[in-house]
């Protein structure tokens, strides 16, 4: 299952690189403000789709740009483009993000930069590797010295404020904070460590599955808002290496409202 995901990643991978010199030539809608949807993300997507369709007839596919298609208890979640708005600008920070869940668990992880050529794969139980070597979390323990990741809540503008709270908190207490553009790649970077730990509020189920899987087999933590495990649902998520997790969630955790803290 996971050389389905790897070859999928890769043929997505293909597509995206091929129009990245015919950027001023593409096709863009609109689904929302600040939320484009190219030719590209949708020709990825049925490149992916096709691939694990192919291999697996019988599971469901949750996919950002054709939605739901209900199958047995195996789920794919797809996110074809990750990070569109920098794809678009030709600004380099985005990726492919694929995984599986069977019942309610993460089971296999690919996140794919095809412009580096990495390939962060896991495998639950197994570990998790970057181009096939194996990867773990930073050991920064002291938040001073850590180089955190996030992403502004550009869409749902009801949480700006709250997230600069947060951002306030963090940026004091930390090294840094970067905001690349790309939840699935800024969580593998914090598997593979050069982050130390990251937060965004209201992601997308494909934003995050694959990360969150990374994340885990490479020795970190991640949770949604109240330090629990629905961060599929939810949308919000912390995540870091373990000396520093419990660190972030409790500067965060004072600035969210009621409905923030799960
Ligand atoms: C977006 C990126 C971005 C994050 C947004 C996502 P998209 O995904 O991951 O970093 O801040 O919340 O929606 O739309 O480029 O696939
Ligand atoms: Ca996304
Ligand atoms: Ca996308």
């Amino acid at each position: 299952m996971l050389n389905t995901a790897i070859k999928a990643a890769r043929r997505a991978g293909t597509v995206i690189v091929r129009y990245l010199d015919q950027l001023e030539r593409l096709a863009i809608e609109t689904k929302g403000r600040n939320d484009f949807v190219s030719e590209v993300d949708r020709h990825a997507e049925a490149e992916i789709v096709r691939v694990i369709s192919g291999a697996y007839p019988d599971h469901g596919i949750l996919a950002e740009e054709s939605g739901h298609q209900a199958g047995n208890e195996y789920l794919w979640f797809i996110d074809p483009l990750d990070g569109t708005t920098n794809y678009l600008h030709g600004y380099p920070h985005f990726a492919v993000s694929i995984a599986l869940k069977r019942a309610d668990k993460l089971e296999q992880a690919v996140v794919f930069d095809p412009l580096r050529n990495e390939l962060f794969t896991a495998t639950r139980g197994q570990g998790a590797q970057l181009n096939e070597r194996r990867m773990r979390v930073s050991r920064i323990t002291d938040l001073q010295f850590a180089l955190l990741g996030t992403g502004f809540p550009f869409r749902a503008e009801k949480h700006l404020e709250i997230w600069i709270d947060t951002f306030r908190a963090l940026l004091t207490q930390s090294s840094g904070v970067r905001r690349a553009g790309s939840a699935a790649l800024d969580l593998a970077h914090v598997a593979c460590g050069r982050l130390d730990g990251f937060w965004e509020i209201g992601l997308s189920p494909w934003d995050i599955a694959a990360g969150a899987l990374l994340i885990e087999e490479a020795g970190g933590l991640i949770a949604d808002f109240g330090g629990g495990q629905e961060f599929l649902q939810t949308g919000n998520v912390i995540a870091g290496n373990p000396q520093l997790h419990g660190k972030i969630v409790s500067l965060i955790q004072p600035h969210l409202p009621a409905e923030l803290q799960r």
